[in-house]
């Protein structure tokens, strides 16, 4: 069960060896500059690049030594790093809190691999399902599923939230010039109606698939939008038997899915050791799927089982993950960062940062370790970011000036994604500038030295010594973004394993459901009369109720 079991006994982080010495060594070396460390090892750059997965990490704009990674190394091997890497491969229950195995890896292996759930070999499974997505996916596509008035099908609406959305957005953005350009995509998560109704207006229904996402078939969000998409439909094509032709689903709950209407013959299914925000791989991907068809798809599925292979055999010191993560840790807990800058520099990837944000904060959000205690040091970071350039034009001033360290991954294509695009060289010269712009800054003699004057000398300087990742890959297609998405998993993974929480539950998301429920009572029955919330709530209640009244 490795070390992520409920009984077990991992000493407390801040007491282990390694802990300390990364304490004593961040003292000796905090203050350091990354000129002079540039400036004292010539080859400090080839000395920390690593690349994996297709992906190339160059890590030397960090405040790090090599001294750094052997203390990451020894820190990984007393948190039981290997063993946690071993046990989730293996399928043992690592999400304890839920009793479930976590294996999305799984779900980008290929067709002869073996993983284990409950010593059953579940890849035939997974196959099976991706087999049954892709002869839906490419009927849709070629015209032979038809909508009731047997017309094909042109616009494709994917109805989640959260995990069962926030990846097939994303992923469809990134990957829109693989796309059927003949049809549309559009995807509803918001429980404000506003959102459905801006998806649809201008869809034609004879013509509209849904899909509704969802795990497991009971989130509020995703079943309020699943009913208005219905009567929507039925309001327009008038039949209740036209659902069967443009309702699919895909979840864990087969009941659910039948009780809400639609055939379980057209209902994708998943397992409970794919978590939400682990899903984009598995059937929940299959709006991505219709949009960029089968064979793209398989190809991510590869970018993400190249990342896998690398993350299992590649030694610390070199693998790409466990460094993204490692060093996470090392500026949270250490240089006390509070955030982390996600900047990709690809329009396409402009929902990426915000698909990170459930991967890793609902993943790493945590204040309990997984012996109970509370833990007396910072885990996971907020993490944000825009696409570059946009983002220079509004938080960069912050970033190489402003009182906040906040370390940032850069993420960079070396070719255009088509070779008519617009000068790629003009996007690539602004990544590679901040990156070093963040790194060097510029010095009081350096601002002087271009003519400004005394008193303004003060304003232009830039300290410099703000840490920053680049990973860089050929192109953005499927497989690099499985790559990329992959990288991430994994970090989040590792920064878990460090920390000592539970990285696969997510119980601070319920508090608010369970609230919710009880007020949209009280907001509907006008008549209840007593709230029993604090005062601002009954006031806020209250008001509510009085503009509907009125
Ligand atoms: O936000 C909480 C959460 O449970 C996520 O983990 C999940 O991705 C999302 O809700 C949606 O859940 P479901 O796919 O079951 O509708």
């Amino acid at each position: 069960m490795g070390h992520l079991s409920h009984d077990a006994v991992e000493a407390p982080l801040t007491t282990s060896v390694a802990w300390s010495a990364l304490a004593a060594h961040h003292a000796a070396i905090k203050d350091r500059d990354l000129r002079s460390l540039f400036a004292e090892d010539p080859q400090r750059a080839e000395g920390f690049t690593v690349e994996g997965g297709g992906l190339t990490l160059d890590y030397s704009k960090n405040r790090i030594t090599p001294q750094t990674i052997s203390l990451f190394v020894q820190l990984a091997e007393e948190r039981g790093f290997f063993q946690k890497r071993a046990a989730m491969f293996r399928g043992d229950k690592i999400n304890v809190t839920e009793n479930r195995a976590v294996l999305h890896a799984a779900l980008r292996a290929p067709r002869d691999a073996i993983f284990e759930v409950n010593g059953r070999n579940v890849v035939p499974d997974v196959h099976a399902v991706l087999d049954r997505m892709a002869a839906f996916a490419e009927r849709v596509r070629s015209g032979a599923w038809k909508g009731h008035t047997g017309k094909r099908i042109r616009n494709v609406v994917n109805i989640g939230i959260g995990g069962s959305h926030l990846g097939p957005e994303m992923a469809y953005l990134a990957l829109r010039a693989f796309s059927d350009r003949d049809m549309r995509f559009r995807f509803v998560a918001n429980v404000d109606g506003a959102a459905f109704t801006e998806a649809t207006q201008d869809l034609d229904a004879e013509e509209t698939l849904f899909v509704i996402s969802s795990k497991t078939f009971t989130t509020l969000e995703t079943m309020s939008n699943a009913d208005i998409a219905r009567a929507w439909l039925l309001q327009r094509l008038g039949e209740e038997s036209a659902v069967a032709k443009h309702f699919v689903a895909v979840s864990t709950n087969a009941a659910g899915v039948k009780a809400f209407g639609i055939d379980t013959a057209n209902m994708f299914e998943f397992w409970d050791w794919v978590g939400g925000r682990y899903s984009l791989d598995s059937a929940i991907g299959l709006s991505t799927m219709l949009a960029i068809g089968p064979d793209n798809f398989r190809a991510m599925l590869a970018g993400f089982h190249d990342m896998d292979v690398h993350f299992r055999t590649a030694p610390l010191a070199k693998n790409l993950p466990a460094l993204l993560g490692l060093l996470t840790v090392w500026y949270a807990d250490f240089f006390g960062a509070q955030s982390q800058a996600v900047l990709p520099y690809a329009q396409a990837l402009a929902r990426f940062p915000a698909y990170l944000q459930q991967l890793q904060m609902e993943s790493n959000g945590k204040s309990v370790d997984l012996t109970r205690r509370r833990v007396d040091y910072q885990t996971g970071p907020i993490v944000w970011g825009e696409p570059g350039t946009d983002g220079q034009h509004s938080f960069y001033q912050l970033l190489h000036q402003g009182t906040h360290l906040v370390p940032a991954d850069f993420i960079g294509f070396l070719e255009p994604l088509s070779p008519l695009a617009p000068p790629h060289d003009l996007l690539m010269a602004n990544l590679f500038a901040q990156a070093e712009g963040l790194a060097f800054g510029k010095t009081a003699e350096e601002v002087a030295a271009e003519g400004v004057g005394a008193n303004d000398v003060a304003f232009r300087v830039m300290e410099g010594n703000r840490p920053s990742n680049m990973i860089l890959a050929d192109r953005l297609d499927p497989r690099a973004l499985g790559a990329l998405v992959a990288l991430y998993e994994h970090s989040t993974f590792v920064q878990g394993a460090i920390w000592g929480v539970g990285s696969f539950d997510q119980w601070g998301v319920e508090l608010g459901k369970v609230l919710a429920k009880k007020i949209i009572g009280e907001l509907r029955d006008m008549d209840e009369p007593k709230l029993a919330h604090d005062s601002s709530t009954n006031a806020l209640i209250a008001r509510y109720r009085a503009s509907r009244a009125g």
